[in-house]
């Protein structure tokens, strides 16, 4: 398979680069800037990431060009274009205009295959406190802006290699895809041959090459990677996969019966334990956010040990670990970090080994291939859900009785979100990233009929993002909260008061604890 590597040197739009190449139906992976595969016959061109780093600081990421330079189509990308400017002989300097934020190419070498299709006066993207004076012997400029003179470059004619100071990954550069399909496609001559068909075709494949007739064992846990990850071994090896969902008690309403028919739906074999008194009784009294954290992360590894060991011949544990979750990314200090998901002890304790068949996909290719593999769109286009549920809206201590109160508001405002009609046909659930309540251990004064009532307050929260790193809170129309806080008033007994949260990340969280 054709692929295209992308050196990564700390930038936080190295995975936007990754899946801006994947959305050109072209694979392509995200290594550390230091660990290019030279040995690799499958890798058609490479792009070097952004960084927080300057060329010029002592301590900068450096590389060594001899396997790359005339071997490969490079394309560098702010750091990247800076630290091959001045690797190959240029010079980079500290700015003395700010270059950050919204810029247009006020002039471009139009015959540059780089720049094919892209105008005089396209919208691009700067982020960068240094900019490259002087362009090494043989190099030429092919774009600038008004203060930025070598905005895009290009290399000898006989090499092929470019560089750009701004971020064609984001998408306030308005001819970045264009751009970027100029390199992949046209320099390097991508077939754009990955899909969601192929990928379920050739992982069907190998997971039968890798698992052949021996036992799987998968904790469900109602999302979408974990479901499609499912969907995908069942085909390749059907019976042979036995699902797990544990229900914690802290599940939406209704959520559990209505997943394990979705589940049993699909054909799945899916064992569903209610371990829900466990889950209260450990979880009484408790308050601290990270202590209920703990012990809903210790009683499901429990929970689902116990039902693992039940099959004993397993011999695998899959798992819905997806690309971002693997990506080896480095801090400042260049240290590289590996994140592994694995459950509990388990592998060790059953001798089970690891199979990750999202392991390449992007959240968005996550999707494309459960539509691609028929689960319904209920299920694929499910909002973001914590693993500890509904423990961290509650504030404070859980009770069965305080979960029953929050489940019936949450179902609520989840529905008419799921209902309420927009202007484009859509509906607002579509329009959110994430939404829920969040019981409040607050105790207001109201007035019912000729009552006089002192009950709980419930907020409102629902935000749009792409990432969940960074979150708006989302402007819902009046006329939906006023719907949705009535109905909380009237139909969930011990709520009379409804508050909207309208607090951003950062500095506020999406969750409440
Ligand atoms: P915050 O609250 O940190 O949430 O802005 C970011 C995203 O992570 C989810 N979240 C969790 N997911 N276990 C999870 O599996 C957790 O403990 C947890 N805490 C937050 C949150 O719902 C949002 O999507």
């Amino acid at each position: 398979m054709q692929k295209i590597i992308i050196l990564d040197f700390g930038s936080q739009t190295t995975q936007l680069i990754g899946r801006r190449v994947r959305e050109l139906n072209t694979f392509c992976e995200i290594l550390p800037y230091n660990r290019f595969p030279t040995d690799d016959a499958d890798v058609i061109g490479v792009i070097l990431s952004g960084s927080p780093l300057s060329v010029n600081q002592s301590d900068a990421f450096r590389l060594c060009f001899d396997n790359l330079r005339g071997k490969y189509p490079l394309l560098g990308i702010c750091y990247g274009a800076q630290l091959m400017a001045d690797t190959f002989g240029g010079s980079v300097q500290r700015s003395d205009t700010r270059e950050y934020g919204r810029a247009t190419l006020s002039w471009l070498n139009a015959s540059d295959p780089l720049l094919a299709g892209i105008d005089v006066g396209a919208q691009v993207w700067m982020s960068h406190g240094d900019t490259i004076t002087c362009l090494p012997s043989g190099f030429c400029a092919i774009a600038s802006t008004s203060t930025v003179a070598n905005a895009a470059y290009r290399g000898a004619d006989e090499e092929q290699l470019w560089g750009v100071q701004f971020h064609p990954e984001v998408f306030h550069t308005l001819c970045g895809k264009q751009l970027l399909e100029n390199f992949v496609v046209g320099i390097c001559g991508s077939r754009q041959d990955w899909s969601a068909a192929h990928f379920v075709d050739t992982t069907v494949a190998e997971l039968r090459e890798q698992v052949g007739t021996e036992l799987v064992i998968l904790g469900l846990s109602g999302g979408v990677d974990s479901s499609v990850a499912a969907v995908l071994l069942h085909r390749a090896i059907g019976n042979k996969l036995t699902c797990i969902f544990v229900d914690h008690g802290l599940l939406r309403k209704n959520e559990y019966a209505e997943v394990m028919s979705l589940y049993e739906g699909l054909g799945l074999n899916v064992v569903g334990v209610d371990a829900s008194a466990k889950f209260y009784a450990e979880l009484a009294g408790v308050t601290e956010p990270e202590r209920k954290r703990k012990i809903i992360g210790k009683g499901f590894i429990d929970v689902f040990e116990a039902e693992a060991l039940k099959i004993s011949d397993a011999r695998w544990l899959a798992q819905g670990t997806i690309y971002p979750d693997r990506i080896e990314s480095m801090n400042i200090t260049g240290k590289v970090i590996k994140s592994h998901h694995n459950v509990g002890g388990l592998p060790a304790k059953m001798n089970l080994k690891i199979c990750e068949p999202l392991r390449w996909l992007f959240k968005d290719e996550v999707r494309r291939v459960g539509r691609q593999l028929g689960i319904p769109e209920r299920l694929i286009s499910r909002h973001p859900f914590p693993g500890p549920g509904l423990a961290v809206r509650i504030l404070g201590d859980i009770t069965p009785e305080k979960v029953h109160i929050l489940q019936e508001a949450d179902d609520i405002f989840i529905r008419a979100l799921r209902e309420w009609a927009t202007d484009d046909g859509d509906v607002l659930y579509n329009k959110v990233w994430q939404a829920g309540v969040v019981l409040l251990p607050v105790q207001s004064v109201g007035v019912m009929g000729d009552e006089r009532t002192y009950e709980q307050a419930v907020a409102l929260r629902a935000v749009t993002s792409t990432d969940a790193m960074t979150a708006d809170w989302a402007h819902l129309p009046y006329d939906f909260l006023s719907h949705v806080s009535n109905e909380i008033i009237n139909r969930v007994q011990g709520v009379n008061r409804v508050c909207y949260d309208i607090s951003s990340k950062p500095p506020a969280t999406i969750e409440w604890e």
